[in-house]
Formats: C-alpha cells, sequence, structure tokens
C-alpha cells in the first residue's frame, strides 16, 4: 500500500493492520516518508484516533525502531519509573536512591524540560561535574554496582519518537491520546525495565487537564506495557499547585538533598508522594507485599540515611560533587502580598513560566538555561497570608529580569477572604489488582 492510501485510510476512520502501522513507523524513521506526508496521517490519527489494537502496534513498532536496553544481567527485578511532567515535580531524584537503597535496581533514562515544566536531566546537569550521557556499558556497570542510574535516552533509542515527536510540535498534534501514550511507553518498554511505575499528572499545571482524561491515557498506558508482559501501574496525583517548595533546577535538587537527608523538615505533600511512588514500586516489584509495607519500607530506608548515602553514590558515580555546596542565583528577590487572606491555591503553569523566564526553562529546544535561577514558594495553600509577607524568592542573574517576572507570580498566588477546600495529592492508583 502507498503511505498516500495510508493516509486516506485513517482519514476515512479506517482501521490499520499491525503491517500497516510498521510500514509507517518504518517507512518516516528511515526518512524514507516525506515529513508532509507523516503529518498528514498525524492530523489523521488526532481527527480519527486509534484503536488500542492500533495503539499497541503502533507503540510495538515505535519501539523496535532501533536500540533496546537488554537488562536480564542485571541481578533482581529493575524498575522504572515516569511522569508525565509537571512544575516542581522532583519525585525522581528522590525515588531513585529510596528504591536502589533497598536493593531494588533502577535504569532510568529522563528527558529534558520544555515550556513550564522541568525535566530530570537539567536539575543533575545543575550538579557541577555531573554526566548524564552514559554509553550502554556504563549504565548496565552503573546499575550492576551502584544501583542505579539516571541519565539521557542513548541516540539510537525510539527514533521514531525522535522523528514522530519533533513533527507533532510542530504541527499542533501532541494532542491525541493514543500518540501520547505510544510516545511515552515505546520508550519505556525500549529501556528493558520489567516493572514500570507510571505519575500522571491532573490539573492546570499537567498535559491532562481533567482526571477523566489522566484515568484514560494512565489504563491505555498500562494496557500498552501489560500486552508486551511488564508489571504497569499508574498513580494519578495532582498538579494543580506545584510540588513541594522549589520550581528550578538546582532548587528543586536542593530541596531533594534536604529531603533525603532530613525527612521531616520536608514538604508535607512532596514527601507524600515520593513515599507513596516508591511503595507503588517496591510493591508492583514484589519486594513487599502491600502498599502499607512499601510506604513503611521507603521510610526506613530514608530516617536511616541509606536514601541520601545512595544518591550521594549515584551522583558521584556520574562526576558530579555530591557533598559540595550548591549556588544558587545572586539576585534573591521577593514576591510580597498586598492583601489579606488565605492562599487558596498556587497557579501551577504561572509559577512554571515565570521560572522559565527567569531562566529555569526553556521556551525552544535551542535556549540554554540558567542552572542556578527559579522560584521558591514561602507560602504554601491552606496558609493564612498578611499583606506585606512574602509569598516568594525569585533567584535569577539580574534584578532587572526579577524586577520583570514578579507581578505575574504574585497573581499565580490566588488570596481569597475565605479558605477553599484542597484539592487531594493522589487522587488514585491503578494497575496494583492482581
Ligand atoms: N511525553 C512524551 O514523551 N510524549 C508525549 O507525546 C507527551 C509527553
Amino acid at each position: 500500500m502507498r503511505t498516500l492510501d495510508l493516509i486516506a485510510k485513517k482519514r476515512d476512520g479506517g482501521e490499520h493492520t499491525d503491517d500497516e502501522l510498521r510500514l509507517l513507523v518504518n517507512g518516516c524513521t528511515r526518512g524514507d516518508i516525506p515529513d508532509y506526508q507523516m503529518s498528514a496521517w498525524l492530523m489523521a490519527v488526532v481527527w480519527r484516533g486509534l484503536s488500542e489494537h492500533e495503539t499497541f502496534a503502533l507503540t510495538a513498532a515505535m519501539a523496535a525502531s532501533g536500540d533496546t536496553l537488554d537488562l536480564s544481567s542485571i541481578p533482581g527485578t529493575p524498575v522504572d519509573k515516569h511522569s508525565t511532567g509537571g512544575v516542581g515535580d522532583k519525585t525522581s531524584l528522590a525515588v531513585v536512591p529510596i528504591l536502589a537503597s533497598a536493593g531494588v535496581p533502577v535504569a532510568k533514562m529522563s528527558g529534558r524540560g520544555l515550556g513550564h515544566t522541568g525535566g530530570t536531566l537539567d536539575k543533575l546537569e545543575s550538579i557541577p561535574g555531573t554526566r548524564v550521557h552514559l554509553t550502554v556499558e556504563e549504565i548496565l556497570h552503573q546499575v550492576r554496582t551502584v544501583g542505579a542510574c539516571v541519565c539521557a535516552q542513548t541516540d539510537n533509542l525510539v527514533p521514531a519518537d525522535r522523528k514522530l515527536y519533533a513533527l507533532r510540535d510542530a504541527t499542533a498534534t501532541v494532542e491525541s491520546r493514543p500518540l501520547i501514550a505510544a510516545s511515552v511507553m515505546s520508550k519505556k518498554l525500549a529501556c528493558g525495565a520489567p516493572v514500570i511505575v507510571l505519575d500522571v499528572k491532573v490539573g492546570g499545571g499537567a498535559f491532562m487537564k481533567t482526571l477523566e482524561q489522566a484515568r484514560a491515557l494512565a489504563g491505555l498506558m498500562i494496557g500498552i506495557g501489560q500486552a508486551q508482559g511488564r508489571r504497569v501501574a499508574a498513580v494519578l496525583s495532582d498538579m494543580n499547585a506545584p510540588l513541594g517548595r522549589a520550581v528550578g533546577n538546582r532548587l528543586e535538587v536542593l530541596e531533594v538533598v534536604r529531603l533525603l537527608y532530613e525527612p521531616s523538615q520536608a514538604d508535607p505533600r512532596l514527601l507524600s508522594l515520593v513515599r507513596h511512588l516508591s511503595a507503588v514500586a517496591f510493591t508492583l516489584s514484589g519486594k513487599t507485599a502491600t502498599l502499607n509495607e512499601g510506604a513503611a519500607l521507603a521510610e526506613r530506608q530514608l530516617d536511616s540515611g541509606a536514601a541520601h548515602e545512595k544518591w550521594c553514590q549515584i551522583i558521584e558515580a556520574q562526576g558530579g560533587d555530591a557533598r559540595a555546596g550548591l549556588k544558587t542565583g545572586p539576585v534573591q528577590w521577593p514576591v510580597q502580598a498586598t492583601r489579606d487572606g488565605d492562599l487558596s491555591g498556587i497557579h501551577a503553569e504561572a509559577i512554571g513560566v515565570g521560572a522559565m523566564r527567569l531562566g529555569a526553562g526553556r521556551a525552544t529546544k535551542e535556549d540554554q538555561i540558567d542552572p542556578a535561577a527559579g522560584i521558591i514558594l514561602e507560602k504554601t495553600v491552606g496558609d493564612r497570608i498578611r499583606a506585606g509577607e512574602t509569598l516568594a524568592t525569585l533567584y535569577c542573574r539580574e534584578e532587572a529580569l526579577a524586577r520583570e517576572v514578579a507581578p505575574a507570580v504574585r497573581d499565580a498566588f490566588r488570596v481569597s477572604e475565605q479558605p477553599l477546600e484542597a484539592t487531594p495529592l493522589i487522587y488514585d492508583t491503578l494497575g496494583l489488582e492482581p
């Protein structure tokens, strides 16, 4: 069949065979199918959708488009963890050492931030000397000897997604549930872990704005993984307000180090989610029998200092100095409340955009980031606020930049006369039932 016929088939609502999807994926990866035809097919998918079977077959074809990681030489049950992205979401940096310190191996390939959401690689690279570009041999060696690594995708991992994602980004075809699910899960399948824990973010600061959308995406991703023989669970967690107190790469690393070193002083919502995600991973991998046992194990790893020690080992294995002091932006600019009231919400996307404008993120893939820039939220949802109190501190290189960004950050804080009901942190956990 010609590509033209495949585009017409999807345009008219037809269902592709597995062979047709392989043809499209391989033709796109090799560059045999021109971008304009692939883009037309993607738009047809946005309008017509893909059946569950088509989505599974598309994902499998994408996962097989390049290298795959073989983790069979790693003793134990390796776990992978993925977040659909949010503001201040630094949970991976805490969950990985908690799991590894309890003997659950983690080989995690992460991405960079784009737009208002942060990326784990940028956070790691904000620790001077830390290398994120590891070869397959280095990844396997580090997981075998240290128990975990967090690194960039190798160049030839799921090249189909690289190509398709760039086209989707440029043709307004990102927002399609089957395409998002295939993109995320093709990378997770290629990374080889038998156990995958997904954190699907819900709310104003996330891709999925409603619980229904998040539930449907999570169910589809679990189905894709299970069809390939993987154990997959998904946590649906809130992303209406930023997670924790820090937004911005090095500021977030400092928050994680504090959580690992002194968990009693951590932001309670951040600590709860870290504990829950760790518990889900422990249970799904068979390390513990129940979520309660998993949460207790996570707590022990934190309280004993074992998770902090593992963090230092992981960073040092990747060339970073885990014990050095980290410098933050030279300008520290307070953003003050203009009236009294209760803090009923902090608009996650507005804080993410504010941090990006201060230098913590990229508007385009080519932008350089300032690792030390970002925002510390001095107040949290539910706090009583008095006019003149500091709501947030902006960290950046120049005072003029802080002055420019401050009004938008102030507007992200909703101060109202009456307290509103707080949104739950964890809406649901799917995929754990036998
Ligand atoms: N993250 C991905 O990796 N792919 C998508 O399509 C959306 C979010």
